[in-house]
């Protein structure tokens, strides 16, 4: 007999059952909600022998059992540009933290890695491999591809392994590394698979970002300036007055416009309280139902980063044909882009028509209905539920005017 099913539900088991179709007999209903502890740290060099930045949480969260190890993925491009990266990890597991010397793979950079499935097989087959527990540790080291692409193989693993991003772009550092999203691409879909998942600790490694090639370089600055138009007018300020040194890396300007991006991007899953987006709202994809459809015509020749620079000069333009946004704000953000070096025209945007599927797209991504942040000023958001599709390929055409414009000019 068993008295525990007595106690735990007595008034649904004292009755005599009746089955029934017209409606529910019991219902439960209750909101929960789980703590999450975000940790974000900006170093330099996480591997020099006296940097502690990894090895601190790491040896927190020890004494480890036999089992509980690490899986180390590092995007090859780091894993080139670093010389000796690989024995720099091992020779600092072996000072801080000797009994988990990590099991190191290099890994596919960039969109490839998202792109062919063979890649997660792979990452998830080197997981299994090392024969993780729950509380052991996946380090992604490298771009914002990698870290989601380790991340969903990571967070899927034993239903869900700590994972620890090291992002070497930046674009990973000024946004996509804090963020609680994980996946790769399928069916021609940007992010169609994958998951949302808290990473254990994010790390922004500034040193590596002196081997970013210069179109990797400005990449991530797209990002920082969706950001500051939709919640910072005085970081968008700084970075309109800065651009050419954006453009010519002096680190002084640049590495303090990558922090702030990242503490916006870190504040807003924090603080914003929708941290998995089961609200409608979007409130930081400004440009970005275009950009991912702009990424998939162009057969990813334009990166992330450089498809949201387009993205945004689309919707602040359309913002400016709606009568929004002013032609001062319109002006000096199209400008901005530009003259950090962005190209605001691809010549897939002649078939503007393709490009508005980009909507529908990432209605059915984001799921419920329509919603896409707008600007009305620089620094003040509004959501907006339906298109008026003239103005949108409007905006699109004004795009190539602009771009013959500057070319020409
Ligand atoms: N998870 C999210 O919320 C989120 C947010 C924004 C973007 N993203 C994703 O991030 C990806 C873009 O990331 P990205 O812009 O970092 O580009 P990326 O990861 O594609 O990297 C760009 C290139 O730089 C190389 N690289 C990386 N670090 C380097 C370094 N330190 N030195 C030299 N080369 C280096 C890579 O190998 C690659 O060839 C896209 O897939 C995008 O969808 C995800
Ligand atoms: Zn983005």
């Amino acid at each position: 007999m068993n008295n525990s099913l007595k106690y735990a539900d007595q008034e649904a088991i004292a009755k005599p059952i009746e089955l029934t179709t017209a409606a529910y007999k019991i219902a439960y209903d209750a909101a929960f909600s789980c703590r999450f502890t975000h940790r974000l740290r900006f170093t330099a060099n996480t591997f020099a022998p006296e940097n502690e930045a990894l090895s601190e949480i790491l040896s927190k969260e020890g004494p480890y059992s036999r089992r509980a190890g690490i899986a180390m993925f590092i995007d090859t491009n780091v894993a080139r540009k670093q010389v000796n990266l690989v024995s720099k990890i091992n020779d600092y597991f072996k000072k801080y933290l000797p009994e988990n010397s990590p099991k190191i793979h290099i890994v596919p950079g960039g969109e490839q890695i998202k792109n062919d499935r063979q890649n997660f097989r792979l990452i998830m087959e080197a997981i299994e491999k090392c024969r993780l527990c729950r509380k052991s540790f996946v380090i992604a080291i490298g771009g914002g591809a990698v870290l989601d692409a380790v991340g969903f193989a990571a967070s899927v693993a034993h239903r869900g392994l700590r994972l620890v991003r090291i992002a070497t772009t930046t674009l990973s550092q000024a946004d996509s590394a804090m963020a609680v999203k994980n996946g790769i691409n399928a069916f021609g879909k940007k992010n169609y698979m994958g998951v949302f998942a808290a990473p254990w600790l994010v790390i922004n490694d500034e040193a590596t970002l002196e081997t970013l090639t210069p179109r990797h370089w400005l990449a991530g600055f797209s990002e920082a300036v969706k950001v500051a138009l939709l919640k910072d007018p005085l970081l968008f300020e700084y970075i309109y007055r800065n651009c050419h040194r954006i453009r010519s890396r002096n680190l002084n300007v640049s590495i303090p416009i990558i922090r702030r991006s990242a503490r916006l991007h870190f504040d807003h899953i924090t603080l914003n309280g929708d941290p998995f987006e089961q609200n409608d709202a979007r409130p930081l994809d400004f440009g970005h139902w275009s950009a991912h459809k702009l990424e998939q015509m162009s057969g990813f020749e334009l990166s992330h980063g450089e498809a949201v620079a387009i993205g945004i000069a689309i919707d602040a333009t359309y913002a400016n044909l709606m009568g929004w946004l002013c032609d001062t704000d319109h002006g000096k953000i199209l400008e901005c882009l530009n003259e950090m070096g962005f190209e605001l025209y691809h010549r897939v945007m002649q078939h503007a028509r393709t490009l508005l599927g980009g909507l529908d797209e990432f209605q059915e991504h984001l799921g419920g209905r329509l919603t896409i942040p707008s600007i009305n000023k620089i620094g003040r958001v509004f959501d907006i539920h339906k298109i008026d599709t003239n103005r949108m390929l409007a905006a699109i055409s004004y795009m190539e005017r602009f771009n013959r414009h500057e070319s020409s000019g």
